[in-house]
Parts: structure tokens; sequence; C-alpha cells
């Protein structure tokens, strides 16, 4: 069912992909989507030893024997360095990579990879930069809507234009990253042309996530609007979920703080020390605007096969109005 190129390259029963959560999609979250037919992505944010990653790597390894994927960012600000990052998926033989960069990726991390197996998927919100991608040889391109959480540029371009935009002009498979929580847009995006979906905020309200209850319950509280984006100024636009913190963050951003004075606010281990301990205002964490149509904490495989069930039915729903 929905078998798509996307499930074909990545060797995964449905074409349902979990893009990475910084210090939060760990084996036990990663192995859980994976061995619910999705392709799960182990973080690497917060990750900064070699040990680390591998230890992460081989436990994710020793939960599930389908294929995952492990988040290589190229972003700035990351503790190990790429060469080793590189290696050590190598070695494990990692079946699959989910690549972010804000320019181009080095030809000797990808060149070995390639020549290894590793598939990749590159996760980016411009069309242009989906195209240099697969001029780079990804197997396949997650395009971020504006409304996604994580990094979804400043051009402010919605899925509707993005997908079908990506989809006529790259040869790749499309998958549609962000803003997806049910079948609703699973089948939207596959409407537009996408072959499979990224799904991240969905999956941060799930019971495998390691977040603490206090901050999943008001999670499930939060409307679309309860987001907004950071760092704009800086040109490294991130959409987080609107608390305290992160209103003191565009606070300082807007009296000019610099992006080093910018981390006291945005730091990736304050936001993962208030989601363990359930400080719900002391961290400024990824949140797409999708967070407003998720009303229940469920497991991670009662997500993906609620898309894929429901899914049947919706085209079921439109077939009937096809005929009326
Ligand atoms: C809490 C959180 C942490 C994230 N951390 C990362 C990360 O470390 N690396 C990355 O490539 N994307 C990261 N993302 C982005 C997701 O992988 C995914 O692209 C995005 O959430 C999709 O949009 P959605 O949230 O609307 O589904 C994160 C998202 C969230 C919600």
């Amino acid at each position: 069912m929905f078998e798509t190129r996307v499930t074909e390259i990545f060797k995964i029963k449905y074409p349902i992909i979990q893009g990475a959560l910084g210090y939060l999609s760990g084996p036990e979250l990663v192995s859980a989507v994976s061995n619910a037919g999705g392709l799960g992505s182990l973080a690497t944010a917060g990750i900064s030893s070699a040990t680390g990653l591998r230890e992460e790597i081989r436990k994710t390894k020793s939960l599930t024997d389908k294929p995952f994927a492990v988040n290589f960012s190229f972003l700035p600000g990351r503790g190990l360095k790429h060469e080793e990052t590189r290696d050590i998926i190598i070695e494990e033989g990692v079946p699959v990579v989910e690549t972010i960069a804000t320019g181009k990726i080095p030809e000797h991390i990808l060149k070995p990879l390639k020549e290894s197996g590793v598939k990749r998927i590159h996760k980016c919100s411009k069309v242009s930069h989906a195209m240099s991608a697969e001029k780079e040889g990804a197997d396949a391109v997650a395009i971020l809507g504006f409304g996604a959480d994580g990094h979804p540029g400043l051009d402010e371009i919605s899925h509707m234009v993005n997908v079908p935009k990506a989809v006529e002009s790259l040869k790749i498979p499309i998958i549609m990253a962000g803003g997806i929580a049910d079948a609703r847009g699973f089948i939207a995006a596959l409407s537009l042309g996408a072959e499979g979906v990224l799904l991240g905020t969905r999956f941060l309200t799930t019971k495998e996530c390691p977040i603490h209850p206090n901050i999943r319950e008001r999670l499930l509280q939060a409307q679309e609007t309860d987001t907004v984006m950071v760092d704009v100024t800086h040109g490294v636009p991130s959409r987080r979920w609107r608390n305290k913190i992160t209103l003191e963050a565009l606070e300082a951003e807007k009296k000019g703080a610099s992006l080093e004075e910018m981390i006291e606010f945005l730091s990736g281990e304050r936001a993962a020390k208030a989601l363990r301990e359930g400080d719900v205002e002391g961290g400024c964490f990824g949140c797409g605007q999708v967070i407003g149509i998720i009303h229940e904490i469920v497991t991670v495989k009662e997500v993906i096969e609620g898309i894929i069930n429901e899914a049947s039915a919706i085209i079921e729903r439109l077939r009937l109005l096809a005929q009326a």
C-alpha cells in the first residue's frame, strides 16, 4: 500500500519519515518509527563524541532490523567533525542519511557515502537548493513548507506551491516535509506529487518521545499561532514554540543581539534540559504550526497506522465525490 519510489529506494513499508528531533530522537523513538514501517532518523544534535554517535547507532541497530537514518547536519555549531560522522555512518552500515545544510556539502563527504551505498534524503526549503542537491547525488529531497519546524527558510513559500514546483523541477522523488499530522496531510502531499512525507512535530507528542509530561500536555493545548520564527535577522531562521524564553530571544534579536548572543536563549542544551525537566517556559525549542491540529498523545505505531488506515478512507470519500 502506498508504494512509491520513496518506499523502494529506502526499503521501507510506508513512505512516512520521521525528521530528526535534536536531543529527542534517540534509539527508542527511531526504532519505534522504523519498526512501524516508516523511517526513523537519529538526531545528532547533542552528540559531541564519536563514541557517543557510535553507541547511539549500535543501540538503534539492536532495537530494529529495519532501515533507519542518521541526521547529518552541516549547519553551524555541531560538535562532531563531518569526516568523523561520515566514517562512523559508513563503518556502522547506516542505510540512510538525512542531510541539512546552508551551502554546498563537500564532495569528500558525499562521495564516500554514495560509494558505500548510503542513501541520502536532503532536507531544504528552496526548490533551487533541492535542484542543487539532486545534482550532488541526493536520492530524494524533503522540501519544507513555511509552516514547518526547523529551518523553513526566509522565502515564506507554502507547500501548496513549493511541493508541485519541486516535483516539476526535479527527477528524484520529493518528500513533503512539515505541516503533516495525519492522513489529511499525507493525502494532500501525494496529491501535490510528493512520494512521501516527513513529520517532526507529530512525533514530538508521541508516547515514545522522551519529553516531560508537562510539556506534552501543554503542547496539546497549543494553537497553530503559537509558533514564531527566530534568528531571521541572522539568516538562519528557525521556527520555535512561543513561550517566555522564545519571546525574550525575539526581544534580544530586535535590539540587535548577535548570533553568539542569541545562543544564550536558543541553545539546544538549554532546550533539551527544559524538555526533559518539564520547564515549559525555560527552553526555546522547535515546533511546527501543525501543533494546532495535534490533539492526542498516541504511540508512534498509532500515528503511522492511523495515517495509512485513514488515508484509504479519504481516498474512498474522494472517489465517491468524483462520482457524484
Ligand atoms: C523539537 C524539534 C527538534 C528538531 N531538531 C532537528 C535536528 O536536530 N535536525 C534537523 O535536521 N531537523 C530537526 N527538526 C526538524 C524536523 O526534523 C522536521 O524537519 C520538521 O519538524 C518538520 O516539520 P513539522 O514539525 O511541521 O512536521 C526538529 C524539529 C523539532 C520539532
